[in-house]
């Protein structure tokens, strides 16, 4: 079943702000800031859209943004969104089921592989890694589990929440770090946030 976030789109934001305090937010507004100017970017699963408003704090003009999300009421409030000069392209698709030309500068991926079992992770990770260019930076959000007692309890609390409210597959974490390195990705930089249970981090494909 499809991570499908319908039916938690109304109250998504206000949720994760009082779970997480801004740590969700900061952790993609750190990755936004190693987007060059003007580039061509794909974003999977961004969810009610704030994240647009944001790269058009860094980015007034000049982005060529192809927002790609499975929820049709995802989709609708990011379609309000202020996003400045920047061109948007939106699509109320699963990412990996889109045909879109290669040649992206950036993929963004916040929160998005923590929804799938393998088989999704699989499909999802080597779709975008086809779409982005050889250089192209892929920016990834997700959880972690570093050995703290209560990332386990609230992780588990967030599986079960989604899976009985959105359909979530996932019941444990993907080793989307697996993924990266056999794909040959380079990590740039990464940040940790709330308590090391958030980790943002900056990865380059390979240049062929
Ligand atoms: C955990 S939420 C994160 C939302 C947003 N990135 C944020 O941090 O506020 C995951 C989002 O990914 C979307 N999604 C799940 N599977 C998807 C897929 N295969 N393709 C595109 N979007 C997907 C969901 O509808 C949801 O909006």
């Amino acid at each position: 079943m499809a991570a499908n976030y319908n039916n938690s789109a109304w109250f998504y934001d206000r949720l994760s702000r009082l779970v997480y305090g801004r740590a969700l937010i900061n952790a993609q507004v750190y990755l936004l800031g190693f987007i060059p100017p003007k580039s061509k970017i794909l974003i999977a699963g961004g969810g009610t859209g704030w994240i647009l408003e944001e790269l058009a704090k860094i980015h007034s003009s000049g982005l060529d943004i192809t927002y790609v999300e499975i929820s049709a009421n995802m989709t609708a409030l990011s379609q309000k969104r202020h996003t400045g000069e920047n061109t948007v392209t939106f699509v109320n698709d699963a990412v990996e089921n889109v045909r879109l030309p290669a040649g992206f500068d950036v993929v963004v991926t916040p929160f998005l592989f923590d929804n799938f079992v393998d088989e999704t992770v699989d499909k999802v990770f080597y779709h975008s890694h086809n779409l982005l260019k050889p250089n192209g930076l892929w920016l990834n959000a997700d959880f972690q589990l570093t050995g703290r007692w209560w990332q386990n309890v609230m992780l588990q609390s967030m599986f079960v929440f989604f899976r009985l409210l959105c359909g979530i597959e996932a019941s444990r974490l993907p080793a989307i770090e697996k993924r990266f390195d056999a794909a040959g990705y380079n990590v740039i930089e990464d940040k940790t946030f709330f308590g090391d249970f958030i980790v943002a981090r900056v990865y380059r494909k390979q240049s062929s």
